[in-house]
């Protein structure tokens, strides 16, 4: 068997796990100025000026159909999207603020449109919501925020009050865990509890869970919808742990009791979550598929995010590299969806260049070719173990020979219990290469 026992959590983590991947989407006004969705801070831009993409806000290509449609067709099986990010603009229609797209040219509740497409595709749904709000005047400034570095920013912070903020994202997540039937996963963003401004700025303080009143919020969360997966994001350890931009080496274990936990991933395309038009980091199709092999094989998620751009579309690039995941999956699911880390023992020393990857049940391994090895893949310690091989992607047989490759074979190439895959020549036109083998 190659489930493992996971630390447990308030939340419903089951199915999310049997997923592995999905789609993080971040859109809202900052895919005007289309260069990062911290444009705001980065530049210190003013309200005043910032303003000037709520009244153009037109994203008149918007269509959440074609974006579920592409989500699913990449293999993915849930969407997380931004219903505010850290500017604060919300892209639904929240009672309890104008700033929102319903004011905007926009004239729609545009996370009601992705909640209904996502769902009418069979896609599970998940809402990001920012704890940091660069737009509440009652947001204390801290070193994040644009006005941080304004010779008046004292003064400015003077009467902003956390506690009204913080009841005004319980009334937002309120709303956003009522009007919109199941949601199945709440991604807070994030807590920075012990960063200050500094010499002669310590009053610009960090923000963790005593500001965010993140008790109260995640109790709000779980009485109105009790199954839901939140992050741990919040300054309060929940379901999920969140590496982003980065490739972790093996399974994520809580830092205290070293448990198993549930994780996953979080990627962009290149180096931006929101719209970067100049951006030019995109990565390659062998970089994204590794990414997804790499995560699944060490026991995670992937959330691969997509920055959709002003009109409401995913751009060229965007669309090339769902493309990427959508042609790989196609043929190599089957490695990917209810699979998780391969069991240690059943590989006592890997090749290299491999990942693995085990069914849930067991019954079968996935060894993923990163790089494509010349006619032989040597398993020591797996002869006798296969009933049977094959090529995931065209279902076609494998060969097999124990104990040595052939006559002149040496060293490691020869042995008690080893396997011997014997491979075409050629790599065959996948980015990423499966073989299946069916355990005895
Ligand atoms: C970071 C960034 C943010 C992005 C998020 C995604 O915390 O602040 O812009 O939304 O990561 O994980």
């Amino acid at each position: 068997m190659s489930s493992y026992p996971i630390r447990s959590t308030p939340g419903d983590t089951a199915w999310f796990r049997a997923a592995r991947f999905g789609m993080f989407i971040h859109w809202g006004l900052y895919a005007l100025p289309a260069r990062h969705e911290w444009v705001k801070t980065n530049e210190k831009i003013s309200e005043e000026k910032y303003d000037q993409y709520f009244r153009h806000f037109d994203p008149d290509l918007y269509d959440a159909r074609e974006w579920a449609k592409a989500a699913k067709a990449a293999g993915m099986k849930y969407a997380v999207l931004t219903t505010k990010h850290h500017e604060g603009f919300c892209m639904f229609d929240s009672q309890f603020t104008d700033y929102k797209c319903t004011n905007t040219p926009a004239g729609r509740d545009l996370v009601k449109e992705f909640v209904d497409a996502f769902r009418a595709e069979g896609l599970r749904v998940g809402f990001y919501y920012s704890l940091i709000d660069w737009h509440h005047p009652h947001f204390p400034i801290d070193i994040y925020h644009p006005r941080r570095d304004d010779p008046d920013a004292f003064e400015q912070n003077r009467g902003r009050d956390m506690k009204i903020y913080a009841q005004y994202m319980r009334d937002q997540v309120r709303e956003l865990l009522t009007n919109y039937g199941k949601i199945d996963i709440l991604w807070f963003d994030w807590s920075y509890p012990d960063q200050h401004g500094g010499p002669g700025r310590e009053w610009m303080r960090g923000k963790g869970r005593n500001e965010w009143e993140s008790d109260q919020l995640i109790a709000l969360a779980r009485e109105l919808q009790p199954g839901i997966i939140i992050d741990n994001r919040a300054d309060v350890e929940q379901d999920l742990w969140t590496p982003e931009q980065y490739q972790v080496t093996e399974w994520v274990r809580h830092r205290e009791t070293g448990e198993l936990v549930t994780w996953e991933a979080c990627q962009t395309f290149s180096g931006s979550w929101g719209y970067h038009r100049d951006e030019s980091t995109w990565k390659s199709p062998e970089m994204l598929i590794r990414m997804l092999v790499n995560t699944v094989s060490c026991g995670g998620n992937l959330l691969m995010n997509v920055g959709p751009t002003a009109r409401g579309e995913f751009d060229y690039r965007a669309k090339a590299s769902l493309q990427v995941f959508a042609d790989w999956m196609h043929g190599n699911s089957r490695a990917i969806y209810n699979c998780t880390m391969a069991e240690p023992d059943l590989l006592p020393s890997l090749p290299r260049d491999c990942r693995f990857t085990q069914s849930e049940d067991g019954s079968r391994l996935y060894i993923h070719l990163f790089a494509y090895p010349f006619g032989q893949l040597l398993l020591p310690g797996l002869a006798g173990k296969v009933e049977y091989a094959q090529f995931l992607h065209d279902g076609s047989e494998i060969l097999m020979t124990e104990g040595k490759v052939d006559h002149f074979s040496e060293g490691a190439a020869r042995g008690d219990g080893l396997l011997v895959l014997n491979l075409p020549a050629v790599k065959p036109a996948v980015t990423v290469p499966v073989v299946e083998l069916f355990l005895k």
